[in-house]
């Protein structure tokens, strides 16, 4: 049932109905719980209780708001580094080589719309060196060029910082399904200290920038790996600082979500795509 999770997925509901219910026992709770779903659901007009959950606490993109974004057949995200290259995540790729297996989806933000453009990939180029620890990003070269703006990476850290956009088709809760409309969410930066406090030596603090909120709620979630995390720079225009990579579960509070730091990767990628 769609209704339950982002109902507790949301901080300020959270704490209040549960401390409530946890005071009551029994059938009385169950009453409750009854209560407080029908409640929730008869007090929603039609059209709040028909929107779909988020990327995990967030909302729907309109159609052309990220115009870069790319649903990859694997169950990933990823964006237009180029026309014709789709950046993603190493962990969502087997490995380098010619690949003619991958379906990039692109210009809707309804995987079902039948105005999507579709492209197959013809090579992957994963991180030189990848072994499951940091450096998450690989290249997809697709057989013709997608008509889409590009996205810009991030070749310095200055934009290490404030608050990043995501967006994705991954699942709007832990454990949840894959949507079929893009959704998006705005975290704030987690500096490596704090994100070190949640995950001790398992991050790699120069492969990898974390975001989330303290006390969780908004995350990017499984699926939307390889997706761009992103943010506006001094003149406007957008760049990609992180790609979606890992984290402990999704949305969860002190657990933030890690992204892959696009701006230690910059020559790397630019390299790579040059020999695509
Ligand atoms: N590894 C996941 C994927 O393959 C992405 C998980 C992101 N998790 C998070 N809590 N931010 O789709």
């Amino acid at each position: 049932m769609s209704l339950w999770p982002g109902f507790l997925v949301q901080p300020p509901t959270k704490g209040s109905t549960l401390k409530t219910l946890k005071k009551l026992t029994g059938l009385r709770r169950l009453f409750a719980v009854g209560a407080v779903v029908l409640a929730a659901v008869s007090l929603q007009p039609l059209s709040a209780q028909a929107a779909p959950q988020p990327v995990v606490g967030g909302t729907r993109a309109a159609q052309g708001e990220f115009p870069f974004m790319v649903r990859l057949s694997m169950g990933c995200g990823g964006a237009l580094y180029a026309k014709n290259i789709v950046l993603t995540a190493a962990h969502c790729v087997s490995g380098s080589g010619n690949n003619t297996s991958i379906t990039a989806t692109a210009g809707v933000v309804d995987l079902q719309s039948s105005s999507a453009t579709k492209v197959k990939s013809t090579k992957v180029l994963q991180a030189p060196g990848y072994n499951g620890k940091g450096k998450d990003w690989a290249l997809i070269k697709l057989a013709a060029p997608i008509n889409q703006p590009t996205l810009n990476i991030a070749t310095s850290t200055a934009y290490n910082n404030g608050n990043f956009t995501v967006a994705g088709w991954g699942a709007a809760r832990e454990g949840g399904a894959q949507q079929r409309y893009l959704l998006k969410a705005t975290v704030p930066f987690v500096d490596d200290a704090t994100c070190q406090d949640a995950y001790g030596s398992d991050l790699v603090p120069g492969d990898e920038i974390c975001a989330g909120f303290e006390q969780g709620g908004v995350d990017t979630c499984q699926g939307d790996s390889g997706g761009p995390m992103f943010r506006k720079d001094n003149a406007g225009a957008y760049v990609q600082i992180g790609i979606v990579s890992w984290g402990e579960g999704c949305a969860r509070a002190g657990y933030p979500g890690v992204y892959s730091e696009v701006s230690t990767f910059a020559a790397a990628i630019a390299q790579a795509a040059s020999t695509l």
